[in-house]
């Protein structure tokens, strides 16, 4: 079956089955590997991507269900000359160790940071919640998404 849809601003066609992950078209067939593979079971949010703006677990996605939607991933969120607010922060905060998960942890705050742009720390513990980091950056990911939000409303580099 082929799906159409929109992957970081681009028109993609997909043959695939219509309960293919999308975790597995973006990694295998759109050869976008900066979405990870973690737990399989939307436990993680390793996988974390947005569609249509939402923050969701690609693993538990079917392709179907994004058929002419928005997707966006890692390699979306900004590009290595134009960084996204969080992206700069992250750096300012050192926030990786291994790095595994920091993908989806990134695009789990830019949603937060859509919806809510001054978000208090349970705001930010309540979003990242199901953002599972094994070298325990959870403060450092506080801080980073602190900074952003206060670069955002100030319009200048916090
Ligand atoms: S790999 Fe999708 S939530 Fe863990
Ligand atoms: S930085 Fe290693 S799992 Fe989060």
């Amino acid at each position: 079956m082929t799906t159409k849809l929109d992957v970081n601003g681009a028109r993609r066609r997909v043959d695939a089955p219509a309960d293919t992950p999308l975790l597995w078209v973006l990694r295998d067939q759109l050869d976008l590997t900066g979405t990870k593979y973690g737990c399989g079971m939307g436990l993680c949010g390793a996988c974390t991507v947005h569609v249509d703006g939402q923050a969701v677990r690609a693993c538990q996605t079917p392709l179907s269900s994004v058929a002419g939607k928005r997707v966006t991933t890692i390699e979306g969120l900004g590009k290595p000359d134009a960084l996204h607010v969080l992206q700069r922060a992250w750096q300012a905060e050192d926030v990786p160790q291994c790095g595994y998960c920091q993908s989806g942890q990134l695009m789990s705050a830019a949603a937060l940071l859509a919806r809510k742009p001054k978000p208090s720390d349970s705001d930010i513990d309540a979003a990242m919640a199901g953002n599972i980091c094994r070298c325990g950056t959870y403060d450092r990911i506080r801080r980073a998404i602190h900074r952003a939000a206060a670069e955002l409303r100030s319009g200048r580099p916090a």
